[in-house]
């Protein structure tokens, strides 16, 4: 990840920055969150961006004291999860605060968005950036790549609904673990309004200095690809906690086979034009909470190494991100050599990022 160090002369807010945007427009996103948090003090704040060398995060005596008041500005209010940030009833005094640009912090954002609109969107990034987060996944508007890239490859719609899960549950049809109809058929409406809602998104994210992390085509496919493509390789996935075959058990395109790469080039090509050259991070998940069709180590090295090559080719400097959490639910399956195997398809060591969730309580890395 980029590495830089900047030095902030700020009034009581901490903001992260990403390396990719010129100054101006990183100033002018704080700007407008002061203009959107703060309306009554926007003339009240000066940020100053310098940059140094430092590698290391340092939050100063007087730094500690302006989180306290972000803090109480933060916790203010009704809500327990939301900014609500009232006027500052106090004297403001000029701080200086340090920030490091390469901290990574990084939610998942999935069960309980799947309604919000602009407006909710906007206050939950505010209160990311207010948090130093950088790296947010932004996982909204994948369907509509999904539908126009099975459209493209000859699916009809029929077949494509047949694999698409309501909006509550796509945090699982989006991992491989369901398909079909969960809480009704996904409306083509909700797609086409989740699409324009993350263009939204993602431009806000940038103004803030984040990189969002977009996702990325992970092998499942509708049943029917199999009809259309007789010759592709494919699997079916594990039955998901119980739940019926029909519904769960999706099918999966095995990643060194041609046509994922064809697929992935497809996905990551439309999403570049569609939001611009903002991210090389590409969140990925193929065996959460399901297993391999093999436990063979060659299988699973070929799974991965098919997967990395398919978001390189499309992406020169992609980086997959995925989640630790399989390891963690199915330490039978994933033995030290399978773990080995599946991370080794990946070359070098700054081409993946792990995240190592529930580490507070059981620590993998
Ligand atoms: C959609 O495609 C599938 C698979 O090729 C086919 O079986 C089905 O009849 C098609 N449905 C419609 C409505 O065209
Ligand atoms: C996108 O960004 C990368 C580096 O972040 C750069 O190498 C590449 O040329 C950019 N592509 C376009 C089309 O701007
Ligand atoms: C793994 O990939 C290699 C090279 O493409 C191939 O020869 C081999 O059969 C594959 N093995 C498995 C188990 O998929």
């Amino acid at each position: 990840m980029a590495r830089m160090f900047l030095h902030i002369a700020i009034v009581i807010l901490c903001v992260t920055f990403v390396k990719s945007t010129s100054q101006d427009s990183r100033l002018n996103g704080i700007y407008a969150l002061v203009e959107r948090r703060l309306p009554f003090h926007r003339d009240t704040f000066n940020f100053q961006l310098t940059e140094g060398d430092s590698d290391s995060f340092i939050i100063s005596d007087s730094a500690r004291e302006v989180s306290n008041r972000i803090w109480w500005c933060r916790y203010i209010g009704p809500g327990h999860v939301f900014i609500n940030c009232r006027p500052l009833p106090l004297q403001l005094e000029i701080l200086e605060l340090e920030v490091q640009s390469s901290l990574i912090d990084i939610i998942s954002i999935l069960y309980t968005t799947a309604f919000y609109d602009f407006e909710q969107w906007s206050l939950l990034l505010d209160w990311l950036s207010l948090r130093g987060v950088n790296l947010p996944l932004a996982w909204v508007g994948n369907e509509h790549f999904i539908v126009e890239v099975f459209k493209e490859l000859g699916l009809n719609d029929t077949s494509i609904s047949d694999f698409l899960s309501g909006p509550a549950f796509q945090a699982w049809n989006r991992f491989g673990n369901i398909q079909g109809s969960w809480g009704g058929t996904l409306p083509y409406q909700w797609i086409a309004d989740q699409f324009s809602l993350q263009k939204k998104i993602v431009q806000r994210m940038v103004e803030l200095g984040m990189t969002p992390i977009l996702p990325a085509f992970t092998g499942y496919i509708p049943r029917d690809l199999s009809l259309v493509y007789p010759d592709a390789s494919v699997v079916k996935a594990t039955q998901w906690s119980s739940f019926p075959s029909s519904l769960t058990e999706d099918t999966f395109l095995n990643p060194f086979d041609p046509l994922y790469s064809k697929i992935q080039n497809s996905f990551i090509s439309k999403q570049i034009e569609a939001y611009g050259n903002v991210s090389h991070v590409y969140t990925l998940d193929q065996f959460n909470e399901i297993l391999p069709s093999s436990g063979e180590p060659e299988y699973l090295h070929n799974v991965s190494a098919g997967t990395f090559q398919s978001l390189r080719a499309a992406d020169p400097s992609a980086v997959w991100l995925m989640q630790g959490w399989l390891f963690l639910i199915s330490p039978d399956f994933w033995t030290l050599d399978r773990i080995s195997a599946y991370l080794d398809g990946v070359p070098g060591d700054d081409n993946m990022i792990i995240l190592d969730l529930f580490s507070e309580a059981f620590p993998l890395w």
